[in-house]
């Protein structure tokens, strides 16, 4: 739950309001005069990009895009190199220049900091992509399974602390293949309504019922288990095929721990599945970094599916479903992302193995301690100086993702140039990756960061607040109450 203060609602919903009637207007006038767009347009055919999307990307988006797709050209390391870029035409359109600014990143998921060379990966990556070439140009059932691949693929199960796992080349479509193949008709599938789109998309697809509970919320989703289970499959009432739970470890724009000893409890009560997307919190959370099962004292034996992305904290690409022998038996016999798609890049899933066996201290050292132990430290110390600062910080400690609200539209790219300005890289996240008044910048933590880097973010986060206005908890004087603020989930 979100309260934010009733002015900013308003003023935030008045900022759309204009963006919105002004973008309204030109469109209309648009119209009567002949423009760039209408070559594009095809005599006699329906436009193919028309619609609100379309509007809101015109009329909205386009006014901030400097601030999105920002070109890099370097690793995503602590610090990376933002190439600048220069518009002529109001940013509708964003060349790219030969200057270089080198920037603190605030942005990357580069948890652990395997994202740049690692003396111990990259070694092994470079060996790997000698011997076996960066694809391997076939699928898993064809020629696409190497020896790398079987390592792998017990390297994960071993990892997480599941009997077996399956891999795939993208964590997106990990989530967005496997849950038609699990799901079908008949089958119910119970989701947090703030999941990640990979997560939504697969559930669509299947072709199952979807029922949402609130976020991170226990009690609703005991009731809406109920509620369904009494109900049955809609008109004809027979029982549910099966059920299955979704929820994620750390959610990536909350930056909160998921509340799995709660949830798991009631899954087992009602007899429904658990599936845990912990895209980013393997290998971020947890003494041994094994994701928020270690951190919050959950089996794994109790977590019937367990997903995660290698993306984030092993610094690769690709994603892993990891359960009980036969489930990843019957998903290699039945997955179309496993029988159809070219497998994972071999450099890729070395650098998972490698990643791995340094986050265990399978190197001979005790460098994966050291990051973790790191990361958390990290973590827990910015959260807490955001939070004196009197930013609006949501999220958990521990978590290394801490969302700072924003909320107006013209905050947003006010924020992210006045970071870039400083030499801070910040990621901000507005609709629809969020609800329309719940703009944020995401501030993702690494291992790689230094407490010196770390206050310089902290110097340049309060002089941008000031200047910007984000700072919502204010220590003094207290200005606003949590009854003076609008709830919003
Ligand atoms: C919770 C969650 N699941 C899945 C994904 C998709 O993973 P990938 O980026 O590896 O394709 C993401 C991506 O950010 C995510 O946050
Ligand atoms: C275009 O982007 C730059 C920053 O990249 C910004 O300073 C400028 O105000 C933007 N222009 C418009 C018209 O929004």
């Amino acid at each position: 739950m979100i309260a934010i203060p009733y002015l900013t609602a308003l003023t935030t919903y008045f900022s759309y309001g204009l963006l919105f009637a002004f973008g309204q207007i030109r469109d209309f006038f648009r119209k009567f005069s002949d423009g760039w767009w209408r070559p594009n347009n095809l005599q006699g055919y329906a436009p193919i990009c028309l619609g609100l999307e379309d509007f809101y990307i015109r009329r909205l988006y386009l006014r901030i895009q400097d601030c999105f797709g920002r070109p890099i050209s370097s690793p995503p390391d602590a610090w990376i190199d933002v190439v600048e870029r220069y518009s002529n035409d109001n940013n509708k359109t964003l060349k790219r220049t030969e200057k270089i600014s080198r920037c603190l990143n605030l942005g990357s998921y580069n948890y652990l900091g395997f994202a740049a060379a690692d003396e111990y990966c990259t070694p092994r990556v470079i060996e790997s992509l000698k011997k076996y070439s960066s694809s391997t140009c076939s699928t898993r059932v064809d020629g696409g399974t190497t020896v790398l691949h079987n390592e792998l693929e017990e390297c994960v199960a071993r990892f997480v602390g599941k009997p077996a796992a399956i891999v795939f080349g993208m964590g997106y479509a990990t989530n967005s293949a496997i849950l038609p193949v699990l799901m079908g008709k008949g089958s119910l599938i119970i989701s947090d309504s703030l999941n990640h789109n990979s997560i939504v998309n697969g559930a669509r697809g299947s072709g199952a019922t979807i029922r949402v509970f609130q976020h991170n919320t226990p009690s609703h989703l005991e009731e809406v288990l109920r509620e369904q289970i009494a109900g049955g499959q809609p008109r004809t009432h027979r029982p549910w095929k099966k059920i299955v739970v979704i929820v994620e470890g750390i959610y990536s724009m909350e930056g909160e721990l998921c509340k799995l000893p709660e949830i798991i409890a009631i899954c087992k009560k009602y007899k429904a599945y658990t599936y845990l997307d912990e895209a980013h919190s393997i290998g971020a959370v947890g003494k041994t970094g094994r994701g928020v099962c270690e951190l919050l004292g959950v089996d794994t034996a109790d977590v019937d599916i367990m997903m995660g992305t290698f993306t984030k904290s092993f610094g690769s690409c690709g994603g892993y479903i990891a359960g009980s022998k036969e489930l990843i038996q019957y998903l290699k016999y039945n997955c179309p992302a496993h029988l159809y798609a070219t497998s994972i890049s071999l450099p890729a899933a070395e650098q998972i193995i490698s990643a791995i066996r340094v986050i265990l201290g399978e190197d001979g050292s005790s460098r994966g301690a050291q990051k973790l132990a790191r990361i958390r430290e990290n973590s827990n110390f910015f959260r807490s100086e955001l939070q004196k600062m009197g930013f609006e910080v949501l999220g958990d400690n521990d978590s290394p993702v801490m969302p700072i609200m924003l909320y107006n539209p013209a905050k947003i790219p006010a924020f992210s140039r006045e970071c870039l300005k400083q030499n801070v890289a910040v990621v901000t996240v507005a609709f629809p990756a969020t609800p329309l008044l719940l703009a944020r910048a995401r501030i993702c933590i690494s291992a790689s960061h230094t407490r010196e880097d770390l206050i310089k973010a902290l110097e340049v986060f309060s002089r941008v607040g000031d200047l910007v206005g984000i700072k919502y908890f204010p220590a003094e004087p207290k200005k606003l109450h949590q009854e003076e603020r609008m709830k919003l989930e």
